[in-house]
């Protein structure tokens, strides 16, 4: 049993071994797949803030895998007479669940649950802005398919930084893979106070799009964003939508990522989303595969 909490806690043989895993799934015709080698394990979806790729895509890839899935309902649940999350987590794993995929809106209380677990894996489904590493091996896995090698990339990173756990566990995952050129671009506003040393930071969407081979736009994460920082949203928009006449200054081959989901014509153009160049409904098609992956990881 192995939890999956941080991408950083995965090494850079891991990582390959878990896209390849998921590469291997993919072969098959995923729609029609169907295994039993998780026969008789239970999986425990425990959502406590919006999600449709995440929530959906793990109890497929569950379902895929014959796993059995619950999702009990957090409102309904003992919590609102007072229990704490650790003792409904530790009343889930006395009944013999042997997965929860966990989202939470506060930092790290993902990771203070898995301290606290002896037979129960726990896999972050994204907590605040702190992480979401299933998302980070989704965004690596539809990249190492468009181009494999990791140290020549140039990838930019657009947008709201400050407050994505999807760019935070991107940032991560790209450097543990080796990929010397991470860019992110965005308004001083929305950048976090550190950033690794290895990330070059453009206030200006036209520099920092220059010859990029993968360029993520990032969704501006408005209920994160404190009353007194609202953002101008027109403006913001204005310089940092990823438009096509934008999309020119990266190679012609670039790769579009958006984790999704989107706000189209404020940080991503209609046209570029539904272009040739979008993989933002194979990152979806990925998660599938990926999170098959992620179950398998740490419950066999
Ligand atoms: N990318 C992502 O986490 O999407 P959901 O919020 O729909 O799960």
């Amino acid at each position: 049993m192995k939890h999956l909490i941080d991408i950083t806690h995965l090494t850079k043989a891991q990582i390959e071994h878990l896209i390849q895993t998921a590469l291997n799934f993919k072969k098959n015709n995923l729609a029609n797949f169907h295994s039993d080698v998780l026969q008789g394990q239970v999986v425990a979806k425990l959502f406590f803030e919006p999600s449709t790729r995440t929530r959906n895509s793990f109890e497929i890839a569950a379902y895929r895998l014959g796993a059995f899935v619950i999702s009990p309902d957090m409102k309904e649940s003992a919590l609102v007479k007072g229990e704490t999350f650790l003792d409904t987590i530790k009343t889930l794993e006395a009944m013999g669940v042997h997965a929860c995929v966990i989202r939470h809106a506060e930092d790290g209380v993902i990771q203070k649950l898995a301290e606290n677990t002896q037979k129960m894996a726990i896999i972050n489904a994204g907590d605040g802005s702190n992480q979401h590493p299933t998302q980070a091996l989704i965004d690596l896995m539809t990249i190492y398919e468009h181009q494999q090698n990791w140290q020549h990339l140039i990838v930019s990173i657009i947008g709201d930084v400050k407050y994505s756990r999807v760019a935070r566990s991107l940032i991560q995952a790209l450097t543990i893979m080796g990929v010397k050129h991470i860019r992110v671009i965005a308004p001083q506003e929305l950048l976090p106070r550190e950033l690794a040393d290895n990330v070059q930071v453009f206030n200006n969407l036209n520099s920092g799009l220059v010859d990029a081979d993968v360029v993520v736009c990032l969704r501006l994460q408005k209920e994160r964003m404190t009353s007194s920082a609202k953002l101008n949203v027109d403006a913001f928009s204005e310089k940092f939508c990823l438009t096509e006449k934008k999309l020119a200054l990266a190679k012609k081959s670039a790769l579009v990522l958006h984790p999704g989901p989107m706000n189209r014509d404020i940080e991503i153009a209609s046209n570029i989303a539904d272009g040739p160049q979008s993989a933002i409904l194979k990152q979806v098609e990925n998660g599938i595969a990926i999170r098959m992956s992620v179950l398998q990881w740490c419950l066999i």
